[in-house]
């Protein structure tokens, strides 16, 4: 079995819808501090590229989260593997995921950190898979709207590899 890769977004095309979300979310929050939150590890490079275009004072914490072991299927069940290092109590802050998939990682996720009293909680992906959705749950802010395969790439794994390029990419299985 042999792997392919086929780019769906560039480089180029990611950073520049990056500065577009960056834009909204400066435009929502002003000069209020706002509280990113990053879920480990797929979306530290969208992380680090939307950071960089925020105009307000930012401070960053990440959480472990997810509900993928090493395959290509959702478990369903969310596991916490590191927690905030800060409490989030009266503050804004944005979480911040590579993909919405069933839904059911950011709906969880979104019901924890609720209950810890933030000022306000939005989510932030930098893609969206609605063909695959199980659970609601509200993203304020999204990159691009995929089909249903699975893309690694830009943070995004396969069994932990491919996080490293630097495009986004289709995986596919090809029999030999
Ligand atoms: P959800 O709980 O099904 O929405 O899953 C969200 C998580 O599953 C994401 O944070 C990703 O880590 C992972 N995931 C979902 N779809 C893909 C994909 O196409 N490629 C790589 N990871 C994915
Ligand atoms: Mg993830």
């Amino acid at each position: 079995m042999r792997e392919v890769v086929h780019e769906m977004f560039s480089e180029e095309q990611i950073k520049e819808k990056i500065v577009e979300i960056a834009e909204q979310i400066n435009k929502k929050y002003g000069n209020e501090a706002l509280h990113v939150i990053g879920v480990l590890k797929g979306s530290i490079f969208f992380l680090t590229e939307l950071t960089k275009h925020l105009t307000m004072p930012v401070t960053l914490d990440f959480i472990a989260a997810g509900s993928y072991g090493d395959g290509t299927v959702s478990s369903g069940s969310l596991s916490v593997d590191k927690d905030l290092d800060d409490e989030i109590d009266d503050l804004h802050c944005l979480v911040v995921e590579d993909i919405v998939d069933t839904g059911n990682t950011l709906s969880k996720i979104r019901k924890m950190l609720t209950a810890r009293n933030p000022a306000s909680i939005e989510f932030c992906a930098l893609l969206d898979k609605p063909d695959r959705r199980e659970t609601q749950v509200d993203v304020e802010y999204t990159g691009f709207v995929i089909p249903d395969e699975f893309v690694v790439g830009y943070g995004l794994d396969y069994a932990q590899r491919y996080r490293n390029l630097p495009y986004i990419g289709s995986l596919e299985w090809i029999e030999d």
